[in-house]
């Protein structure tokens, strides 16, 4: 089965701790997203404390899956770079290198939202400090499942397709 098709959220984790060397394989993996002009807007916080973990998981109700994950991947994005109205499609497309490398290596994951809510940008800056050119963009929540998942299958519904000939 192609690993895109395995992927699916997880949102309950087992307490074990994500290797260092997933953690660099997720954050080489996100780094390699495309981006427009190649700007590459990302900055990262990995996050394994779980004081702060637990905190997050409070900064909205989607946010909860943080609760038991033992690793946040807090997503940046720049303010200063090159072509402005693209950067969130390019933290987006990191976002789901992450979620992609967490497949593949065995891991759960979810996305959690933060951009462009006003509100949970501003309580997610309360709890980790930030410089101010960066912009929380998501965080994803990272550990082993905690049970068995079932994938939902595909989605595929070719009535969303219309091709030109
Ligand atoms: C932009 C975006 C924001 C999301 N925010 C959250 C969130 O805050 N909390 C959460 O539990 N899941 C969140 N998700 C995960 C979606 O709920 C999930 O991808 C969707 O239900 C499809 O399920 P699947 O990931 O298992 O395929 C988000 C996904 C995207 C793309």
């Amino acid at each position: 089965m192609s690993l895109l098709l395995k992927r699916m959220s997880v949102r309950q984790f087992k307490a074990k701790p994500v290797a260092d060397e997933a953690i660099t394989a997720m954050l080489q993996s996100a780094m390699q997203a495309p981006s427009a002009r190649n700007q590459q807007p990302w900055e990262f916080v990995v996050i394994k404390r779980r004081e702060i973990l637990d905190q997050l998981s409070e900064t909205k109700g989607g946010a909860k899956p943080l609760k038991t994950a033992p690793l946040g991947i807090l997503l940046l994005m720049r303010e200063e770079v090159g072509v402005p109205y693209m950067r969130p499609q390019d933290m987006a497309a990191a976002t789901q290198n992450i979620l992609l490398e967490a497949t593949n290596l065995g891991l759960g994951s979810v996305w959690i939202g933060v951009y462009p809510r006003e509100e949970t940008i501003e309580k997610v800056k309360a709890i980790i400090t930030i410089p101010k050119h960066l912009i929380p963009f998501s965080i994803v929540a990272i550990g082993h499942p905690d049970h068995a998942t079932k994938v939902e299958g595909l989605r595929y519904d070719e009535n969303r397709v219309r091709v030109i000939e």
